[in-house]
């Protein structure tokens, strides 16, 4: 799905997995207090997990593998939720049928660090919200301190917006500075203004396809014909990010001629 990682659902037998993540107190620091154990991740995590994917086709959390050599590097996660002047933490689930906004969120194992994949993951979430699941705007919220995380959200493009205090039975060090938010918006992210240079051609190619479509009376159908024709990719490497823009195309496509 990306460049060098490939992206699969999880299933039940990704414990082992799951426990590179929940079980390691270095990728939990800003997380959780407690690790899990693999027992935890069989009879919480992966339930939760696995049930969403049913409930929100599309959203949901993948694990990541490396191209190179097939090892697990990490989840990567987009989830409807309902904006609410509360704490994004306390953000309620999106009801199904009623999604525009989605929070994004990563975990990845301490092996994979320092190697740019959390950005790498960042972006395509931020691409496959915005191409292919019809979203207005992508969340996403950490610790004021965890700077890591901070970094990753900017570089995907995303924008702080406030800093929130949140009472929690049990707070993690560094608490105490507040939790921040982030936030992309369809049009910021299509215009280019907010989002990182590698998504620059989705979204130019985006960009001229709405200001094609306004001032022509291409319907949805024939648009995306046309636009599978123009972009087809010369290297087959390209294949998978095109089939997520040719998709995203068809759905803004639809969007603007409504619009027209
Ligand atoms: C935070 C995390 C996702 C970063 O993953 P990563 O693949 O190492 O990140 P990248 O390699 O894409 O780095 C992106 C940027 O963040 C910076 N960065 C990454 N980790 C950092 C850290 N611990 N401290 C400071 N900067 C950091 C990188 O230097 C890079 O910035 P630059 O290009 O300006 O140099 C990873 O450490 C992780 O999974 N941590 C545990 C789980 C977690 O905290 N998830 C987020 C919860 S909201």
């Amino acid at each position: 799905m990306t460049e060098r990682l490939v992206w699969r659902r999880f299933t039940a037998a990704d414990a082992d997995d799951l426990l590179t993540l929940d079980g390691d107190a270095r990728v939990m620091r800003f997380l959780d207090r407690r690790v899990k154990s693999r027992a935890d991740i069989q009879a919480q995590v992966l339930p939760r997990l696995l049930a969403f994917y049913d409930r929100y086709p599309g959203f949901g959390c993948w694990a990541a593998h490396a191209h190179a050599d097939g090892g697990f590097v990490g989840w990567f996660s987009l989830h409807p939720t309902s904006p609410s002047a509360a704490a994004m933490v306390r953000w309620a689930d999106a009801p199904p049928g009623e999604i525009a906004v989605a929070s994004m969120g990563y975990r990845l194992r301490v092996s994979a660090w320092g190697r740019g994949y959390a950005t790498e993951g960042a972006r395509a979430l931020v691409r496959r919200a915005f191409t292919h699941l019809g979203i207005q705007e992508v969340v996403a919220t950490t610790m004021a301190v965890n700077t890591g995380s901070r970094r990753v959200l900017e570089k995907a493009g995303l924008t702080y917006d406030r800093t929130v205090h949140v009472d929690w039975p049990d707070p993690l060090p560094g608490t105490e500075h507040g939790e921040v938010e982030y936030r992309l918006s369809l049009t910021d992210w299509m215009s280019g203004q907010a989002a990182g240079e590698r998504d620059a051609p989705y979204r130019k190619r985006v960009q001229n396809l709405r200001l094609s479509l306004r001032f022509s009376k291409l319907r949805s159908a024939s648009v995306h014909a046309a636009v599978v024709t123009r972009y087809r990719p010369a290297a087959s490497g390209a294949n998978a990010a095109i089939t997520t823009l040719t998709n995203g195309v068809t759905q803004v496509s639809t969007r603007a001629a409504g619009a027209g």
